[in-house]
């Protein structure tokens, strides 16, 4: 206890040495009252950087179409078992005017990496949703070149979600037929010096994955600067080459990286994100109380979200309309937090 509580001492400490990778592993072994102290000590920092509000960022599914074969991925271009979709430009704005309705500040767009929606049409879709509803616009599409990001950005995009999933190149490679770590890595400099604000994050526990790796993922994204931080539970979906792979024995892990992501990141918006619900009911109001700040409901319509299950056990897939949106703010209520408000941008200097 007392070498955790110096730990996090450190940690707390403005201008303080961060930690290292094997230090940062010993504090995601920590159980019971050490664990509790991360929790506490996550929480603590949330609150002194960003407040009780927790932003809204709607999240539309608009295309479960993908040209990539990501082997941990329900959507992966070698799942025979999905029908495929894509929704108009028409009901992509429909859906954010919606998300607006909703109390959303952010629509996130998120798609497989489909190449029907090339920069041009993806352009015209972020105009307009900028132009009729005003509210902040995060793309999440997969890699593009820095040519066709420049082109989003200057039809007013404001985000970007890019995982780099792990920090592994030789797992990154195995679970990545298509592509090379490099080129995320390159994604993600040209989106910042693009000017965007720039969400990145990992996978926890993926299938091979030690401690120290779950350490190195935490310190390379905090190297990053990055002004969002998004990571879950990795989960094993039946349709996929990594069917059947277990979660990590011990689920406090999963937290534990979010709560050291927070001390590490003071002001990075970090999302409660969906896939803590699969891998418990309550799984994302735990993580709002253990360092998160935002919550992503899902605004997709309701006949499209059973086709975009990256995971199982996804929540939220037979709800429809306002649900989620609703669902949220009793959430938030019952753990004495408030709705952002705004669009809720960086509070990080560039
Ligand atoms: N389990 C958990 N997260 C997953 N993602 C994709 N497949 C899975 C899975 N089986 C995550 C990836 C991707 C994000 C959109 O969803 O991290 O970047
Ligand atoms: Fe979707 Fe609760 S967040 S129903």
């Amino acid at each position: 206890m007392t070498a955790i509580r110096e730990q996090l001492n450190r940690l707390l400490t403005p201008g303080a040495t961060s930690l290292s990778a094997p230090e940062l592993a010993a504090l995601l072994k920590a159980q019971g009252k050490s664990c509790d102290a991360i929790y506490a000590a996550a929480e603590q920092v949330r609150q002194h950087s960003m407040g009780e509000a927790v932003h809204l960022r709607g999240i539309i599914e608009f295309s479960n179409v993908c040209k990539n074969n990501c082997w941990y991925c329900g959507i992966r271009c070698g799942n025979d078992h999905v029908a495929r979709y894509r929704m108009t430009a028409e009901e992509i704005v429909d859906t954010a005017k919606n998300a607006k309705l909703w109390g959303c500040g952010t629509v996130v767009l998120q798609s497989g990496e489909d190449p029907f929606f090339t920069a041009a049409i993806l352009s015209d879709i972020v105009r307009r949703v900028k132009g009729e509803t005003g509210l902040a616009v995060t793309l999440s599409v997969g890699v593009r070149s820095r040519d066709e990001l420049a082109q989003l950005k200057e039809a007013g995009c404001d985000r970007y979600l890019l995982r780099f999933e792990t920090t592994s190149n030789a797992l990154f490679s195995a679970l990545h037929p298509d592509e090379p770590f490099e080129h995320r890595v390159q994604c993600l400099v040209d989106l910042r010096a693009l000017g965007y604000q720039v969400g990145s994050g990992f996978m926890i526990g993926l299938p091979g994955t030690t401690l120290e790796m779950i350490a190195n993922d935490i310190l390379f994204a905090t190297r990053l600067k990055l002004d969002m931080i998004g990571c879950g539970p990795f989960l094993s979906h039946p349709d996929t080459p990594l069917a059947g792979k277990p979660l990590l024995e011990d689920r406090s892990v999963y937290y534990k990286t979010i709560a050291l992501l927070r001390l590490l990141n003071p002001t990075a918006h970090i999302p409660a994100t969906t896939a803590f619900d699969a891998l418990e009911p309550e799984g994302r109001n735990h993580v709002l109380m253990r360092g998160a700040n935002v919550f992503m409901p899902n605004v997709t319509p309701g006949k499209y979200r059973r086709l975009y299950q990256l995971y199982p056990n996804k929540p939220c897939v037979d709800e429809e309309g306002a649900a989620c949106a609703l669902c949220v703010r009793g959430r938030l209520a019952a753990l004495g937090r408030e709705i952002g408000t705004g669009p809720g941008h960086s509070v990080r200097q560039p």
